[in-house]
């Protein structure tokens, strides 16, 4: 037998959270974001679960490449663009957009003879300060961009900072639209602004926001980018992560439990030992408190998280026993409610699934 721990994922829910993004963004064609090997999905599974998506973007060539492989014909887009100039030639082979977000990458671009055309997405820093060309350099690389022969369609891109939050003090989405507007104003092409923060807060977002394309990612995995819950927007959890009672152990007062001895019995409790641990993506820093199911009933972690196993409270699962069915996040129990509780985010949760951790398909509510 196997190790009982063992991911599902849930194709229907990507379909159906993709549509939650249609109906925020009726207007906008949808780049569905599979980088990170589809949040932890499977790159084969974000295809699948994206099918009806407009295009898919992500990170690496050969993962472009691989999903030409797997048959996806509508576009790609690469977010960060190319590396170096020799992957320019499989940009016009296999029909890849790229990000151009510097000076060096139109460098590269004006220095390598296309044969075939190529669509770029050229990224303007509106303040996030990661990838970009600033807005008052935007329109010289624009022009640059558009002087390069093989240059087909140029797309014109922003990244939103703090999409979860429509005012931040420091820097709303608000100011990032209004500098890019400011630094694209004439220039022709189709916008891409949002992320899953921006295409939940589309209604809300500056009326005449153009949004030819846009960009989720989280919340195509049932997850948020924060504020509201995914259940509040009408997001289906996309990964259930589900292991079994291996071990029970009795305490009496005093007693500790596990490694560092961090939790201490002040009574008399029953403690039930999970396959999973940090050696499968569960993060050890989860503390006491961080929310489990076991049998369908809500308990908690107690104790530190070890490589292979973790410690739960059976205190509230009456007949709890081993073999006991045990949900880590997921279906009945929202990602980025274990995320908060363990001081991370649902997006590093999910990204984070080791490979030894078994993943199959099933659907919601089946166990
Ligand atoms: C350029 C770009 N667009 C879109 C996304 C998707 O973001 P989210 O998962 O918050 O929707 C990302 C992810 O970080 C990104 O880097």
């Amino acid at each position: 037998m196997p190790r009982p721990l063992q991911a599902t994922i849930h194709l229907e829910a990507m379909h159906h959270n993709l549509g939650r993004a249609r109906a925020c963004a009726p207007a906008s064609k949808i780049w569905a974001v599979v980088k990170a090997n589809a949040y932890g999905h499977g790159l084969e599974r974000g295809m699948r679960g994206f099918v009806q998506a407009d295009g898919l973007a992500l990170i690496e060539t050969e993962n472009a490449l691989r999903l030409r492989e797997l048959g996806w014909v509508k576009p790609i887009l690469l977010l960060e663009g190319i590396f170096d100039a020799s992957d320019i030639a499989l940009l016009a082979e296999h029909n890849i957009n790229s990000t151009v977000h510097c000076l060096e990458q139109i460098k590269m671009l004006e220095y390598t003879s296309l044969y075939r055309p190529i669509d770029v997405h050229l990224k303007m820093n509106t303040g996030m300060n990661r990838l970009g060309v600033k807005p008052e350099d935007f329109r010289a690389a624009y022009a640059r961009l558009r002087a390069i022969p093989g240059i087909r369609n140029i797309t014109l891109m922003t990244h939103f900072a703090n999409a979860d939050e429509l005012e931040h003090p420091r820097l709303s989405i608000g100011e990032q639209v209004r500098r890019f507007r400011e630094g694209a104003e004439g220039l022709p092409g189709e916008r891409s602004l949002s992320n899953s923060g921006g295409v939940l807060h589309q209604a809300e977002l500056v009326k005449e926001l153009q949004n030819d394309w846009v960009r989720p990612g989280i919340m195509l995995y049932g997850g948020t980018p924060g504020g509201r819950s995914a259940k509040d927007y009408g997001l289906l959890p996309t990964m259930t992560l589900r292991s079994e009672i291996i071990g029970i152990q009795q305490l009496r007062a005093g007693d500790t439990v596990g490694y560092g001895s961090r939790f201490e019995a002040s009574g008399p409790m029953t403690v039930g030992v999970v396959a999973c641990g940090y050696a499968d993506g569960y993060p050890r820093h989860a503390g006491h408190g961080t929310p489990v199911l076991v049998d369908g009933v809500r308990t908690t972690l107690i104790g530190r998280v070890s490589m292979d196993m973790m410690t739960v409270d059976l205190t509230p699962v009456a007949n709890a026993r081993v073999g006991s069915k045990v949900t880590l996040w997921g279906d009945g129990l929202p990602i980025d409610e274990v995320a908060q509780a363990a001081g991370t985010i649902g997006y590093e949760l999910m990204c984070a699934l080791a490979p030894r951790v078994r993943v199959s398909e099933g659907r919601l509510g089946c166990d």
